[in-house]
């Protein structure tokens, strides 16, 4: 039975290491861009939310405001072997709920030829989309992706 709750600080070493694991994945996989002294930061400071099944950590959401008064939603993973079963989108579900009550838009960048997640996010009404030639190093371009604020 899935569990979704607000992370506190005592997370940050499990949610990082989910992180890193869901990160290997990618194809960019030679460095670790957020690690756990950003994550012990961020579940203090910022929205995570963090999915358990029977007292296991399975998956992390994170959402932080900018100076632009909107919020970037930085991060979703969900453990590999517990994909598919539709955690990644209570995640969302938990995180968008808490950005709608706050009455903010949101964005987030993905790496482009990352299905899975660009479903997941069109799902849940992330609709304009911007290709970024080299947002972070030269070869890694990324989809910039926004969702306005309710009622907008
Ligand atoms: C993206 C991710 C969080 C989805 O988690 P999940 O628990 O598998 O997602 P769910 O089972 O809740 O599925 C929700 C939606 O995601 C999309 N989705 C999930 N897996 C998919 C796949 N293999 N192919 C296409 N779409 C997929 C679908 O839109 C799906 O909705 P649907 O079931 O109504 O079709 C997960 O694949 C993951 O952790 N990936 C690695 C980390 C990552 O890439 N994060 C995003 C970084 S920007």
């Amino acid at each position: 039975m899935a569990n979704i709750r607000r992370a506190g600080p005592s997370d940050f070493i499990e949610v990082a290491r989910l992180d890193r694991e869901a990160w290997t994945e990618s194809r960019h996989a030679t460095f670790i861009p957020d690690g756990e002294h950003a994550w012990r930061l961020w579940v203090e400071h910022a929205i995570v939310f963090v999915v358990e099944e029977d007292a296991d950590l399975v998956g992390a959401a994170l959402a932080f405001p900018t100076q632009a008064a909107s919020y970037c939603l930085h991060k979703i993973f969900v453990e590999r072997s517990r994909r598919g079963q539709g955690l990644g989108g209570d995640l969302m579900g938990a995180a968008l709920r808490e950005l709608e009550s706050l009455g903010v838009p949101c964005f987030l960048t993905v790496d482009p030829v990352n299905e899975a997640a660009i479903s997941l996010y069109e799902n849940w009404g992330f609709s304009e989309r911007t290709f970024v030639k080299g947002y972070y190093r030269p070869e890694e371009d990324r989809l910039v992706m926004t969702k306005p604020a309710p009622g907008a």
